[in-house]
């Protein structure tokens, strides 16, 4: 899937319906494929999260750049039809692509899937921690339990998971980890005590991971998507949420799949060796932004 064009209404490859005062949606580039930018071929990737959303995206474009991915995912029946679906649009992907069965929440089934990836390619040069879990609650409702959860498959999972992986990087002297966060993690918004907090935290778990392994040419990143309209965000997002991000997101819209994709590639990449401890968001400019105006007229 290429996109190239946006209108109006055109979200993340979905047409939907008009909201009032959106304004002017463009996306005025036409993206190229991030192989186009970066070779990741010999390089043996693992993505959490990748049967839909931002993690198969992030799978499909390391696949395009020439890596070794295995997808790993909760869902069996989303991972599969992911599995089918890369197959059949990268013509001999086959031996390049795996899946593996991954409730991130369990250290063993974490730890198996980083040790079972490296078995089978000898080698682990990049894991993306993309899984994660979001609902909302307003802070006096929050439901302990449900918090707990949350830190267990978005904070709790990237610690286990990457510190399995850093150990057999670190014998290679080479390694990426990216950890997709959030601007909910720099931001407060109403109902995100527990999705903020999870967050929050895994920018800061990001930069220790940076500050400790990279004299063995191991690196950890955080990326923090904007709105990007995924089963999370429709599931998250009202109507007037979406109006508000529209608002509030200089760019005017909500990111692509992609458009995420293209930085963990990078970040993924040979040529970003000194990029360490790095929290980029991919937002649209919405974290850089503060009061907006339609018009004014600094002159009075
Ligand atoms: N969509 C957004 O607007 C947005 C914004 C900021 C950050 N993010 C982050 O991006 C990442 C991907 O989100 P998305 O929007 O693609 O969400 P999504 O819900 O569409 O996909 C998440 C994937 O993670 C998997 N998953 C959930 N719990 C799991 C577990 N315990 N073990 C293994 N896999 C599990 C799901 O099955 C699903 O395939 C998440 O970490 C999310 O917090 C998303």
């Amino acid at each position: 899937m290429k996109i190239s064009v946006f209108d109006k209404h055109f979200c993340g490859g979905r047409h939907r319906p008009a909201i009032p005062n959106d304004g002017p949606i463009a996306l005025n580039v036409k993206l190229r494929e991030t192989s186009n930018m970066f070779c990741l071929k010999d390089r043996v990737a693992v993505v959490t999260g990748a049967a839909r959303g931002i993690g198969y995206a992030i799978s499909r474009q390391l696949l395009l750049a020439g890596a070794t991915v295995t997808l790993s995912d909760i869902d069996d029946k989303g991972l599969e039809a992911a599995h089918k679906k890369l197959c059949d649009e990268i013509p001999g992907v086959g031996d390049r692509l795996f899946y593996a069965h991954c409730d991130v929440s369990k250290d063993d089934q974490a730890v198996k899937l980083i040790e079972d990836a490296h078995a089978r390619s000898g080698r682990i040069d990049i894991l993306v921690n993309n899984a994660g879990m979001a609902q909302l609650s307003m802070f006096l409702e929050l439901d302990p339990a449900k918090f707990r959860q949350m830190m267990a498959v978005n904070l709790f999972a990237p610690f286990i998971l990457s510190q399995a992986a850093a150990r057999l990087m670190m014998k290679a002297n080479y390694g990426r980890i990216v950890n997709i966060a959030s601007i909910s993690g720099v931001r407060a918004s109403k109902g995100r005590t527990a999705y903020g907090s999870t967050k929050a935290a895994l920018i800061h778990l990001t930069k220790q991971i940076a500050m400790e392994m990279g004299r063995y040419g191991v690196t950890a990143n955080a990326v923090l998507p904007g709105p990007v309209d995924t089963d999370m965000a429709r599931t998250m997002h009202t109507a007037e949420t979406r109006k508000k991000y529209h608002e509030t997101v200089p760019a005017n819209r909500y990111g692509t799949e992609d458009e995420i994709a293209a930085a963990v590639v990078f970040l993924a990449s040979e040529e970003a060796a000194y990029l360490n401890g790095v929290i980029c968001p991919v937002d649209g400019g919405y974290l850089a932004a503060g009061i907006q105006f339609d018009d004014i007229d600094l002159k009075k």
